[in-house]
């Protein structure tokens, strides 16, 4: 028989649309959610409205509340979903954990729409790449980030905080009652200090802006910055989501085309800032590269020590083994590079410095056991170097126990590259894993009964299972763990050792709360406004 083409009317293949399109999101919001999925027997809140699921809780509250909670309710393994029916797993015993971050790590990849917000914000380079490449990048890039090479930076630092010092000074003398102090965003101003440093220490650039309110890369950098919310980012990952998203936002087009997208905020920013930084460090790139060139010419060596040039003078100097290090180290390479250590080597550490001047706020007497350590240290030394700063046994014990409280990056994402079982639970391949960082570091069966308090001393008493490596994860661990992980250890300290030492730090009123906010990182959404006095005996 024939095939009648009436039944191709466009009113049937209308209604014919119609009908599909209501079982794919039918499917999609409650019967896989609620009936087919081989997940829907693991515990978890109440699922709640199909569209958002449990979305609406985890960006009211700070990134890692909700889970801590439901964690701590319905037992190690748990499920969230939403937005869309999207499904997330997350662990906290050491075991599963392990297996996805460190032993198993490969068969744990970041997913796509993670990734690709991390390529477009931060570069395409050690934050997007995956399995050997990665692993091949992360061998080229790690000797830059050697004790040696660090050590050489420290000067830079101590030029920056002292003339932030001078800043703050100035600020304080110019109240009408200078002994009483000055009550200061802190975290604005660290802000701008950890800015300047990774400029200069990364690639060279005196971005200046402590004086400076209009260096054009700082002024992009705080736009795309200032974006940090939940819903923001939900926003973002959905559009990224989009087959061809990723290439379109970093397009000429896009840029062009900003406009149109005004009423997706996120996106016309992200597009327009993101524009703009990488127009800066192009033109910053290119200088490092001419500078490098001419001095090794002229005398075989280079004097500069910020991370970039640093990387570029070993693709330029031959390679005895023959070694092609040159891929990870090209032009274009290393311009991602530059956006990363920008993006990666910011935020978290003005935030975690911030979060740390607070708990000593709270704290007079660890704040003043610390200055008598500082003032100590300073004296013998004004500028202390690297082994002097990882001496200091207080000063370590306040900055871990602020990285473990105060995680700057309070979780991550994994997904399951395979079909895997994980803590006796079946994980389909794709699922996607929430990394509890935050939830972790302060995990009572862990650190204690008072593992949500801040308390430096327990830092000389570590629990039993304690391990150097596992159980603090605010940096992660294993392949993907924080390549600045010291860098930025040893640069908080030296801010520390200079800012404890000179300035005293207060809160406003007893009942001062804080605030972080929920985003890629926990930064304090009032900018934390304390009361800064000099310290009269110095
Ligand atoms: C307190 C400061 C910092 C914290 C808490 C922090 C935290 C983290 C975390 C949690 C990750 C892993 C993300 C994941 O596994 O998905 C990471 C990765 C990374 N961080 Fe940091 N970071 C800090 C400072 C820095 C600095 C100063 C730099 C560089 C200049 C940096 C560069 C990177 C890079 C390149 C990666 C990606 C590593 C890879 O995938 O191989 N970070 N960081
Ligand atoms: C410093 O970094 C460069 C480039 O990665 C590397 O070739 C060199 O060996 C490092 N120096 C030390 C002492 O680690
Ligand atoms: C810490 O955990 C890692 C990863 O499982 C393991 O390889 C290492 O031996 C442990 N270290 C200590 C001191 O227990």
């Amino acid at each position: 028989m024939p095939f009648d083409l009436k039944l191709l009317s466009p009113k049937r293949l209308a209604l014919a649309l119609f009908f599909y399109v209501t079982y794919r999101i039918a499917y999609r919001l409650v019967l896989w959610p609620y009936f087919l999925s081989p997940l829907r027997k693991v515990p978890g809140p109440p699922l709640g409205n199909p569209i958002s699921g449990h979305f609406p809780t985890i960006l009211k509250e700070a990134a890692g509340v909700p889970q801590r909670r439901w964690l701590n309710k319905y037992g190690p393994v748990i499920r969230a979903v939403g937005p869309f029916g999207i499904e997330r797993l997350v662990f906290i015993n050491p075991e599963p954990l392990k297996r996805i971050l460190v032993t198993d790590a490969v068969d744990f990849p970041r997913p796509d729409f993670f990734r690709h917000m991390m390529g477009i914000c931060a570069g395409y380079g050690l934050f997007a790449a995956d399995g050997a490449d990665h692993k091949q990048m992360r061998k080229a890039m790690n000797p830059a980030f050697s004790i040696a090479n660090l050590s050489a930076q420290t000067d830079m630092y101590y030029d920056i905080i002292e003339d932030f010092m001078k800043v703050l000074d100035a600020e304080i003398d110019a109240e009408s009652n200078p002994e009483e102090g000055k009550v200061l965003p802190v975290y604005a101003r660290l802000n701008k200090v950890t800015l300047d440093i990774i400029c200069k220490t990364a690639f060279g650039y005196d971005a200046n802006t402590i004086h400076n309110n209009e260096d054009p890369l700082a002024v992009a950098y705080e736009e795309l910055l200032d974006l940090q919310s939940g819903e923001n980012l939900a926003n973002l990952f959905l559009a990224l989501t989009i087959p061809g998203m990723p290439t379109f936002f970093q397009s000429r087009t896009a840029w062009r085309l900003r406009n149109f997208f005004k009423r997706f905020r996120a996106t016309c920013v992200t597009i327009d800032s993101m524009n703009r930084v990488k127009a800066c460090s192009r033109a910053i790139l290119q200088e490092r590269i001419a500078e490098v060139s001419t001095s090794l010419s002229e005398t075989g060596t280079t004097r500069q020590k910020d991370l970039i040039s640093v990387m570029l003078q070993a693709r330029m100097s031959e390679n005895p083994d023959g070694k092609d290090i040159g891929a990870y180290f090209s032009d274009a390479m290393m311009a991602e590079h530059v956006l990363t250590f920008l993006l990666a080597g910011h935020e978290t550490t003005a935030s975690c410095l911030a979060w740390t001047l607070w708990e000593l706020a709270n704290d007079h007497k660890s704040q003043s056991k610390l200055r008598a350590e500082l003032q100590a240290l300073v004296k013998e030394s004004p500028r202390p170097d690297f082994r002097q700063l990882k001496d200091s046994p207080f000063l370590d014990a306040v900055m871990m126990e602020s990285l473990r409280l105060w995680a700057p990056v309070p979780a991550t994402v994994r997904k399951a590259g395979r079909d895997v079982y994980l803590d006796g639970v079946f994980v389909p391949k794709d699922t996607i894993l929430y990394i509890p960082i935050l939830v972790f570091n302060t995990w009572k069966e862990h650190w204690g009964p008072d593992a949500e308090s801040f308390n430096p001393e327990r830092w000389f008493n570590l629990p039993d299972n304690y391990n150097s490596t596992f159980s603090l994860l605010s940096f992660t661990a294993g392949p993907h763990a924080c390549i600045g992980r010291l860098m930025s250890i040893m640069e908080m300290k030296a801010v520390l050792a200079m800012i404890i030492t000179r300035y005293e730090f207060d809160r406003l009123s007893p009942d001062q709360v804080p605030k972080p906010t929920t985003g890629v990182t926990t930064k304090p959404a009032d900018h934390m406004p304390l009361r800064v006095r000099k310290v009269l005996r110095v």
